[in-house]
């Protein structure tokens, strides 16, 4: 006597995602375009840590990276066979002002200007970030995200970007990520510039949202029809959620990464819980009157970067992490889970969770997933990269954001990362996150089989 059909077992049930759902990749300027001194680019922060070393693995640089710079047209012409229907990307601010805040290269805008228009004539939406991490050095020099002039010289960019693209662009990020801005720029030291003062990462933290604020304002101005901004966020959890000090810790830490970036851009102040931090580490008076209307300057959507979820607990003692300043006492304690090929635990449901919770306590702002994807030990064998661990992470992920959708989050795209295996910061070209694996003697492409499974999910709208 069975009461299940054996066919509804071996397949499951088709997911369709909601009409008009965008699907694409991302990649980001100083991890792909190499051309590093090319039309008059200018040193960024990555090409000066890259050269300190033991920086970065292997004293890898982005000097060549991708070749992207040249191959652009090529890269093009896969993104359009893999169907994607949106590549964002970002701008080189050392290209665009080599020298931070003076004048237009013009040069530099042009290598945007034409990406934009291959891809236009692909089919394919471009979104485009404005800040990915390569600060000019010239602008570090004068003390980098913790002065806040830098927070202007970001509008300034805006105005200068979008005065060329904007009759084509649509959508516009001003900044990825100012968690590792800030904090693995300027607290643990992982990042450019390499610092290591919590005082310099909570001043950055802050320069960094009112240069959100008022490059949001100067794309408005300059006519960005969706304005948005890119966190990395997640879901902590306390290891035993009945124990107060547990559920304290998971707080801070949740704040720091996910309100500190959220609330004031959202909800225009920073949260109650997370203000004295500022204070503590003597970063206080940076606030000034009026910051927090520009921070608040309304968006149209809001990037979410997914790859682990948190877990914490607290223990007397503990030194806390160095990425989340003022975490002493918290203690990181292993999840059990399966990781990546970056040791990164891998829990799909942490997407899922972290979608409900932004539609829930932040509604009104669409989502997007601007980054999602994994890092595995690729090999070519002959024309072939056999990578299912990636499928599934892909698979499972993209579940999630189905059921996060079923369950109200209002999330109008996905975008892989990466497109193509590139520069992955200070693990230099070891870590492979590419749906597309690179050969970087010889800059091959090489679709790996989980392109090819994209491909497919993208032409059903659905998996
Ligand atoms: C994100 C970055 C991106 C890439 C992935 C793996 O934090 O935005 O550039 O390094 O992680």
């Amino acid at each position: 006597m069975t009461s299940v059909l054996p066919q509804e077992i071996a397949t499951p049930s088709r997911l369709s995602f909601p009409q008009g759902f965008r699907w694409g990749a991302a990649t980001a300027s100083y991890q792909i375009e190499g051309a590093a001194t090319e039309d008059g680019r200018t040193p960024s922060i990555w090409d000066t840590m890259s050269r300190e070393p033991g920086r970065v693995f292997r004293n890898h640089s982005g000097d060549v990276a991708c070749d992207h710079y040249h191959r652009y047209r090529d890269d093009v012409r896969l993104m359009s066979e893999l169907g994607l229907g949106t590549y964002r990307f970002s701008v080189a601010w050392p290209r665009i002002k080599p020298d931070g805040s003076g004048p237009v290269n013009p040069r530099g805008l042009d290598f945007y200007d034409r990406l934009v228009d291959e891809l236009l004539a692909n089919g394919i939406a471009p979104m485009v970030t404005l800040y990915h991490w390569d600060l000019p050095q010239v602008l570090e020099d004068r003390g980098g995200w913790t002065n806040r002039d830098t927070a202007y010289y970001l509008a300034d960019l805006a105005s200068a970007t979008i005065a060329r693209l904007g009759d084509r662009v649509a959508t516009w990020t001003t900044l990825n990520e100012p968690w590792c801005s800030a904090f693995l720029g300027y607290a643990s030291g992982d990042h450019a510039p390499g610092r290591r003062e919590p005082q310099a990462a909570y001043l950055a933290a802050h320069h960094l949202l009112l240069g959100h604020g008022l490059a949001a304002q100067a794309l408005r101005a300059g006519g960005a029809r969706e304005l948005s901004i890119t966190h990395v966020l997640t879901r902590v959890d306390a290891q035993n959620p009945h124990d107060a000090h547990d559920r304290d810790a998971a707080r801070l830490v949740d704040g720091l990464q996910n309100r500190i970036w959220l609330d004031p851009v959202l909800r225009g102040h920073y949260p109650a819980d997370i203000l004295p931090l500022f204070e503590r580490f003597g970063a206080a008076d940076a606030i000034r009157d009026g910051d927090l209307d520009v921070i608040s300057t309304p968006i149209d959507l809001l990037g979410v970067n997914y790859y682990q979820p948190a877990l914490v607990r607290a223990k007397v003692g503990a030194v806390g992490q160095a990425n989340y300043p003022g975490s002493e006492g918290v203690d990181f304690p292993p999840q059990g889970l399966p990781v990546t090929g970056m040791d990164w635990p891998i829990d799909a449901t942490g997407l899922s969770d972290t979608l409900v919770r932004l539609s829930r306590d932040y509604p009104g702002t669409p989502l997007m997933i601007t980054e999602n994807g994994s890092a595995y030990h690729d090999i070519l064998e002959g024309d072939r990269v056999a990578d299912p661990d990636r499928i599934a992470y892909f698979d499972g992920h993209l579940r999630a954001v189905h059921k996060a959708i079923e369950r109200g989050a209002d999330v109008r795209g996905y975008l892989a990362w990466s497109l193509m295996d590139n520069f992955e910061w200070a693990y230099g070209y070891d870590k492979r996150f590419g749906l597309v694996y690179v050969d970087y003697d010889t800059q091959r492409r090489v679709p790996k089989d989980s392109a090819r499974w994209y491909t497919q999910v993208i032409r059903d709208n659905g998996l």
